[in-house]
C-alpha cells in the first residue's frame, strides 16, 4: 500500500548526513580498531579501503537505488521490483527489527556510562568487574534502555525531515569534531608504566598504520580479507533494510552517485579515525596486549582504564568519548527503527504514530530480555562460529552473521540476474549524471560480490 504523502530528506546533505549517521555507529568504533590492530595495521587499513570502492560502493548504490525507484520500504520494496521477490523483503525487514533491541540496550549502557563520567564517577566503573556487575543487575540495564529507545523513538515519531535528517544535522558534525579531538589528543599522549617502559601515542600510530606482513601467509591474508569484509557490511548498514528506506525518502532528481561516495568517504575517514583515537591510546596506557580488546571489553572495561591513566585530563576525555559513541549509537538506531517503521506503514497502511508505537512496545519486549540474559535468563550457548553466547549474541550472530549475508546474496542475484544491472545503473542516471565504475559494478553485483558473501556466510556459520 503506498502512502500518499511520502516523507523525503530535504535535500542531499540531509540524505548524507542521515545516513552516515546509519553507517557510523558501535561498529565503527569497537570493531574496527580491534580488527585493524589483530589484522597487521596497514594491511588491514589497504584490504578495508579497496573493498569499500568496490564492494561496499556496489551494495551500498544498489540499496539506495532500490529504495528511490520503488519508494517502498525494505519490507514491500522486494515485492514491488518483482512480485516473486516479495519473500526477500521480509528477510530484509526482520534483520532491523532484530537488530533494533540489542543495539538499544548497548544503547542503554553507553548512556550509563556517560552518566558517570559527566557526574564525576568516571572513575568507579574501572573497578574491577564493575561493567559485569553493571549488566547483570535487574533493573538498571532496563532502565538505562528505556531512555535510550525512548529517546530513539522520539525522534522517528518526529519523521523523516524533522526527526531523521533535523538530528542528523546537529549531532553528525559534532560527533566528527569530538572524534577528531580525541584522536589527536591521542596521538600526543605518553606513559611509562610499573616496568619503566615508556610508549607514546605516535608510536601506536605506527603499529596501526604501517602494513605488518610478519608471518603472512594466503590463510592469514584471506582472513584479515574476510574481517574487512565482514567489518565493512555492518558498518556501511548494508543488508539491514536501512539503505531501502533512507533511498526512498531521496527526491527524484537527487545525484545518487556522489551522495554514495560522500557516505563512503564519511564512514571510512570515522572508522579510520576511530582507529587513530582509540589504538595510540591503549597501546600507550595498556600495551600491545591491551589491543586484544573488542566490543564491549574494549568500550567498557579497557577504555575507562586508559582515561583513569590519564590523570587530570582523563574524566573529561571520558565524557567526549561517551558522548561521541551516544551521538553514534543514536543515529544508527535511529535508522535501523526507520527500516521497521517504514516497513509497517508501507505494508500496513499504518500512521508514522501508530507504527512507531507497535515498533517500540515490541523493542521494549524483546530489549528487556536481552537485558536480563545478563541475570535471571543467563545461559551459555555455544554457537556455530565456536564463540560462546547470551541472548544479546545469539541476536547478534542471527541477524549479522546468517541473515545479512542471506538478504545480500538475495539482492545481488535479484539485481545482479533477474532484473539485471541496467536497473540499478538506469535509475542512478536518470537524472542526467554520470554513474561512473559501470562495468565494476556489473562484475561486482554479477560475480564477485554474491560469491564474497558466500564467503562470508560459509565463514561465520562455521562451515569453512
Ligand atoms: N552501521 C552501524 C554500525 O556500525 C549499524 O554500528
Amino acid at each position: 500500500m503506498e502512502q500518499t504523502k511520502r516523507h523525503s530528506f530535504s535535500g542531499s546533505i540531509g540524505f548524507v548526513l542521515a545516513a552516515a549517521g546509519s553507517a557510523v555507529g558501535l561498529g565503527n568504533i569497537w570493531r574496527f580498531p580491534y580488527l585493524a590492530a589483530k589484522d597487521g595495521g596497514g594491511t588491514f587499513l589497504i584490504l578495508y579501503i579497496i573493498l569499500a570502492l568496490t564492494f561496499g560502493f556496489t551494495l551500498l548504490i544498489t540499496e539506495v537505488a532500490i529504495g528511490r525507484k520503488t519508494k517502498q520500504s525494505p519490507l514491500t520494496a522486494y515485492g514491488k521490483l518483482h512480485s516473486k521477490w516479495k519473500g526477500l523483503g521480509i528477510f530484509a525487514c526482520l534483520v532491523p527489527a532484530i537488530i533494533l533491541p540489542y543495539y538499544c540496550a548497548i544503547g542503554g549502557w553507553v548512556v550509563k556510562y556517560l552518566v558517570m563520567y559527566t557526574t564525576g564517577q568516571g572513575g568507579a566503573t574501572t573497578a574491577d568487574g564493575y561493567f559485569t556487575s553493571f549488566i547483570s543487575g535487574k533493573g538498571e540495564p532496563v532502565f538505562m534502555l528505556v531512555i535510550f529507545l525512548l529517546a530513539v523513538s522520539f525522534v522517528v515519531y518526529k519523521g523523516v525531515n524533522k526527526g531523521i535528517e533535523r538530528m542528523s544535522r546537529i549531532l553528525m558534525p559534532i560527533l566528527l569534531v569530538l572524534i577528531v579531538v580525541i584522536a589527536v589528543f591521542s596521538l600526543t599522549i605518553s606513559h611509562t608504566d610499573d616496568g619503566g617502559v615508556t610508549r607514546d601515542g605516535l608510536e601506536g600510530l605506527k603499529i596501526y598504520l604501517i602494513p605488518d606482513f610478519t608471518g603472512m601467509t594466503l590463510e592469514r591474508f584471506i582472513s584479515i580479507l574476510m574481517d574487512a569484509m565482514g567489518q565493512l557490511f555492518f558498518s556501511l548498514s548494508v543488508a539491514m533494510g536501512i539503505m531501502i528506506a533512507y533511498g526512498s525518502y531521496v527526491h527524484d532528481d537527487a545525484d545518487l552517485k556522489t551522495s554514495i561516495n560522500q557516505i563512503e568517504i564519511f564512514d571510512t575517514t570515522v572508522a579510520l579515525l576511530a582507529g587513530v583515537m582509540i589504538i595510540p591510546a591503549v597501546f600507550t596506557f595498556a600495551g600491545t596486549e591491551g589491543m586484544s580488546a573488542s566490543g564491549p571489553g574494549l568500550m567498557f572495561v579497557t577504555l575507562p582504564k586508559v582515561f583513569n591513566a590519564m590523570g587530570a585530563v582523563g574524566p573529561f576525555v571520558g565524557i567526549a568519548f561517551f558522548a561521541m559513541v551516544l551521538f553514534a549509537a543514536l543515529t544508527s538506531a535511529v535508522s535501523i527503527m526507520e527500516a521497521v517503521v517504514s516497513s509497517f506503514m508501507d505494508r500496513f497502511g499504518q500512521s508514522r504514530k501508530k507504527a512507531v508505537l507497535i515498533v517500540t512496545g515490541i523493542t521494549l519486549i524483546v530489549g528487556i530480555l536481552v537485558c536480563l540474559g545478563y541475570n535471571l535468563l543467563y545461559f551459555e550457548a555455544a554457537l556455530p562460529n565456536g564463540t560462546t553466547a547470551q541472548l544479546l549474541d545469539i541476536l547478534d550472530y542471527f541477524s549479522n552473521n546468517l541473515l545479512m549475508p542471506i538478504v545480500a546474496i538475495g539482492t545481488c542475484i535479484l539485481i545482479g540476474w533477474v532484473l539485471k544491472p541496467k536497473t540499478v545503473i538506469e535509475e542512478v542516471e536518470k537524472t542526467g549524471c554520470k554513474m561512473g565504475r559501470k562495468l565494476l559494478y556489473r562484475v561486482m553485483i554479477q560475480y564477485i560480490a554474491p560469491v564474497m558473501l558466500v564467503l562470508i556466510l560459509l565463514k561465520s556459520t562455521g562451515i569453512l
